[in-house]
């Protein structure tokens, strides 16, 4: 069973694809649950898996080579060489396809290298201090001749920063920023068989796009893709539902075919919706007719009166199946998840989903986590989004960039809305492609409700940036006219030349004085807060330290252009004509350390740390937050040792009407909620239970608890699941903390902790510190990481099959740790098969034909790139005339190759699977074999150790006016 099926088989987990069974998720425990750890307790199921899409793509994500730094191509030595490096198919350098990247370190994708980079002080300050530099990625693939005829594509979703992609020794694609995905049209390129096809990826990674960790490399999934000759293009499939004047629905399905064929083909285009149990609700069909190698549009319409509608809550999904028949066989298939929702925004009143009107409670996010960099697998991407559904978000803003493409496909099934956004402010040729990829690729998801051309740009208010916005927003409109287009400002919003007059709605960054201006004066447009906030905090730390680069918990530290979280909120919520907000930011990210630098690596902006771990931050917006369940919380931890009599500022907040705060069972009062800016109290501390009970028409409906600890005795290991698939790819974080002796969490412990696990590996390590300068990955199977104010987490992923995961966690002084978690048999998702590269001989220099023996030392001169035909391995000459000369039977194939690293060092052996004709195989001047028979057979000999490049020429006697040559491959391989 795969976990599709397993998905499928579930009717919870069925109807948890289709409606917001994620809004049912378990909050975060009360504070004083599960002996105080400020997480959820583990759940006993796995997550539903995204549906394939596209069951034409495979992972190609195994059997890669990587190198870290620049390989610089040796120049070429003469004419010839510089006549050859610059003809398709001859890259030279690591993009060779007979490059030997034996010594080079195998890796899986998804892959970010710079999250395994030391911090440096002397690095990028907004990159987090990591080096990123140069790479280089190689992947050998074997192609099934049965192929032959199809569309071949190579995806990458994205590649930090910049890549030049080669495929067999051709430049195939580069690819200009790290948000967009690349896809790569391997058809032409392509060897089918035996013949192995060598890809090539130089990652640039010193260009920077952002002031924000950015990660280097191949870091998000990788797809071998092959398709019909006639199919529907990548991103090929618009279907996005429209609601009529009427009231009822349809959705328009335009379908983009796109052929290799060699000549034009009738095909017929189905579209079919399916419900949330798959069964068929609407169908149609079409028929079209693509000419070779061209596209062609085929658009239908279902009807569906009325569907169920999608929304954060319940975020009901259909299937829309798109099928390519050629001659009555289906040929190509696409699914994708649409959802019937109308979005509106309104300039007095904000945002409507189905005329329902929502404030958009939202969180801007960067892309890394702890210890993986960039490189989130998804399932942590879920689980950090289930993190901020737990906190009442809902919505999402893309900062400042295109997301993985699972983050939307998750914010459709988990319900959330996003505010989509473009990196790159530039509307030329190059890059308004990147934006134009954007809305193909995204504009099916009901949760995208905006489209953001730009984030913050000096340019905004001049002549230039307005026709920028002007054409870029053109654009989208063009690929979809349903969503608005907005920018996100930072000022300029009042000035006669500003790009605020040519968006649908304008986003404000920041300037939240300036919203009633805003709003009196141009009260036919609507608006968002589209970033805010930009507060400090360090997560379990309740008294700033600028010295030691601490912020205080207490919400009080604050950018000089954002404010609070709770007078953010405040300032939006007030405002019915401001849609929402977007919090900067949901979770800490590596870089920009504001306000402070070296040795501070990451950021103190969010609500949640690097790991996840909340901070008070996510107490205060879960009050703001959360209307449909009872929440109360307080801060700080109640163990500070050496604090007696001493005032300590209680901070409570609540959406309750009453919050009664109880120290050691004694009422030091009660106060109306204040929702909005929280409650506190100033007690002098004592050691015991301190307690908050809130109150709903004098019920109590919630209470929160802290208990002095005792010193620690004892870590304990707590996972998001106490199950995970053994398929190779389920990634989970484990809470690591320390528990006194009656087993509650310790939030001052701050210990050194080593783990080991078994049946999983561990992926990545962090403590939300954003001053530990501790590695976050290390060997598989082992790690260590300090706890930060009483936690750290370690990230594990599955090893494959049935099983049991073991994870140990020991600290100095304390009892170890130690959790076993089930391991499914669940099938691993497919992978491109991994193919071990081989050194072959692909090209030859042949001469002309001769009526006798010619002597071996017989070369083209340099410069002739014509009296000598440059033949591949594989191909026969014809005989006779036919072979380009006056019939003589003599020929000489030569070429120089440099063996590989093993085979120079230790010899090895070179072999011809066929040669047609009498022969004889000399290398460096050595006859090393002899063919004595005409017809095909191989040649077989061994090469003898030695540097540098070997001359290996082949002399063939053909039969009179019969075909020769070396109709095979030719290959190097080590003794
Ligand atoms: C904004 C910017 C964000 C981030 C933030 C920090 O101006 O859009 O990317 O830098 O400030 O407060």
């Amino acid at each position: 069973m795969n976990r599709r099926q397993l998905l499928l088989a579930s009717a919870a987990s069925a109807a948890g694809v289709a409606s917001g069974s994620l809004a049912r998720l378990p909050g975060p425990a009360v504070s004083g649950d599960a002996g105080g750890l400020p997480m959820p307790r583990p759940t006993h199921a796995l997550p539903p898996v995204l549906p394939e899409s596209d069951p034409a793509r495979v992972r190609l994500e195994r059997g890669w080579q990587f190198h870290e730094g620049d390989v610089v191509a040796v120049a070429p030595a003469n004419h010839e060489q510089t006549y050859l490096s610059v003809k398709a198919g001859n890259a030279q350098g690591a993009a060779a396809m007979a490059f030997d990247d034996s010594d080079w370190l195998p890796v899986r994708l998804p892959h970010d290298w710079a999250a395994a980079q030391p911090f440096v002080e002397t690095a990028n300050i907004s990159q987090g201090y990591r080096p990123r530099g140069i790479g280089w990625y190689r992947r050998t693939l074997r192609l099934d001749p049965a192929d032959r005829g199809k569309k071949i594509e190579l995806q990458f979703d994205g590649i930090a920063t910049n890549a030049t992609i080669w495929v067999n020794g051709s430049v195939a694609a580069h690819s200009w920023s790290g948000y967009t995905g690349v896809v790569v049209d391997l058809t032409p390129f392509a060897r089918f068989g035996d013949a192995e096809n060598v890809i090539a990826v130089r990652v640039d990674a010193q260009a920077m796009e952002g002031w924000w960790y950015e990660g280097a490399g191949i870091y998000r999934h990788a797809w071998l893709v092959r398709r019909a000759a006639v199919a529907i293009a990548s991103d090929g499939l618009h279907a996005d539902p429209r609601r009529d004047g009427d009231g009822r629905w349809h959705v328009p399905v335009v379908a983009t075919l796109t052929s290799v064929d060699h000549a034009p083909a009738t095909v017929t285009v189905e579209a079919m919706l399916l419900d949330a149990v798959g069964h068929t609700i609407a169908r149609a069909a079409v028929s079209a007719v693509v000419g070779a190698l061209e596209d062609s549009v085929a658009t239908l319409t279902l009807d569906v009166p009325s569907p169920d509608l999608w929304s954060i809550e319940q975020s009901k999904l259909y299937t829309l199946v798109a099928r390519v028949r050629r001659d009555g066989a289906v040929v190509d298939e696409r699914r994708v998840a649409i959802g019937f929702r109308t979005i509106r925004f309104d300039p007095a009143q904000g945002f409507f989903l189905n005329e329902r009107h929502v404030k958009i409670k939202g969180v801007c996010l960067h892309q890394d986590h702890a210890g993986v960099g960039v490189a989130v697998p998804d399932a942590l991407l879920r689980w950090r989004l289930e993190r901020l559904k737990a906190m009442g978000c809902n919505a999402i803003r893309c900062s400042h960039g295109a997301p993985a493409p699972e983050l939307l496909d998750l914010a459709d099934r988990m319900g959330f809305v996003v505010m989509d956004e473009n990196r790159q402010f530039n509307p030329a040729p190059d890059y308004l492609a990147q934006l134009e990829w954007l809305v193909r690729r995204d504009r099916n998801h009901p949760s995208v409700i905006l489209w953001s051309v730009f984030n913050e740009e000096p340019m905004q208010a001049t002549e230039a940036g307005v026709e920028m916005v002007r054409r870029m927003a053109h654009a989208v409109r063009t690929l979809d006219d349903s969503r608005p287009v907005t920018a996100a400002l930072n000022g300029s919003f009042f000035d006669p030349v500003t790009v605020a007059n040519v968006v649908d709605v304008t986003g404000f960054n920041y300037y939240q004085n300036d919203y009633d201006r805003f709003h009196a004066m141009f009260p036919a447009r609507a608006m968002t807060s589209s970033e805010d906030t930009s507060a400090y905090e360090t997560r379990g730390a309740f008294s700033g330290d600028p010295a030691r680069h601490i912020a205080s918990s207490y919400d009080v530290e604050v950018t000089s252009w954002g404010d609070t979280h709770r007078s953010t909120w405040k300032k939006i919520a007030d405002r019915a004509f401001v849609a929402g907000g977007f919090v900067w930011t949901g979770f800490d990210y590596h870089g920009e350390p504001t306000p402070y630098a070296w040795p501070t690596i990451s950021s103190f902006f969010g609500i949640l740390d690097l790991c996840g771990f909340p901070k008070t931050a996510f107490d205060i917006h879960r009050a703001h937050w959360v209307d449909d369940a009872p929440v109360v919380s307080l801060a700080p931890h109640w163990t500070w040792p050496g604090r007696e009599g001493q005032p300590i500022v209680v901070f409570v907040m609540s959406n309750a009407e009453q919050v009664t705060l109880r120290l050691n069972g004694r009422v030091l009062g009660t106060q109306p909620v204040d929702r909005m800016m929280g409650n506190s109290w100033s007690v002098p501390y004592v050691a015991g239970r301190i307690e908050v009970v809130a109150t709903r028409g004098g019920r109590t409906v919630a209470s929160a608890v802290q208990e002095t600890t005792g010193a620690p005795v004892a870590l304990r290991l707590t996972p998001a699941r106490s199950m995970m698939a053994g398929d190779g790819e389920d990634t989970q974080p484990v809470s690591v903390d320390a528990i006194d002796a009656r087993g509650r969490h310790v939030p001052t412990a701050n210990l050194p902790v080593r783990f080991a696990v078994s049946g999983a590996a561990i992926i990545g390590l962090g403590n939300g510190d954003p001053n530990c300068h501790e590695p976050e990955q290390s060997a598989a199977d082992a790690g260590a990481r300090s706890l930060f104010n009483g936690l750290a987490q370690v990230i594990v992923r599955a090893d494959t099959g049935k099983g049991r995961i073991v994870i140990e966690a020991r600290a100095p002084g304390l009892a170890p740790a130690r959790i076993t978690i089930d391991r499914l048999g669940i099938a691993a998702p497919a992978q491109v098969a991994v193919t071990a590269p081989q050194q072959r001989i692909a090209q030859w220099r042949r001469s002309m034909p001769f009526d006798a023996r010619p002597s071996p030392d017989l070369a083209p001169r340099d410069g002739d790139n014509n009296s000598w035909a440059f033949v591949a391995s594989g191909t026969a000459t014809p005989g006779g005339d036919g072979g380009g000369g006056d019939g003589g039977r003599w020929r000489i194939y030569r070429t120089a190759i440099v063996p590989w690293r093993a085979i120079g060092a230790g010899g090895g052996r070179i072999h011809f699977a066929s040669v047609v004709g009498r022969g004889e195989l000399w290398v460096d001047g050595q006859r090393i074999a002899t063919k004595a028979e005409v017809a095909a057979a191989p040649i077989d000999a061994r090469i003898a150790p030695g540097a540098g490049a070997r001359q290996i020429v082949l002399i063939l006697e053909a039969d009179s006016h019969a075909a020769s040559g070396i109709v095979g491959s030719v290959t190097l391989s080590a003794a």
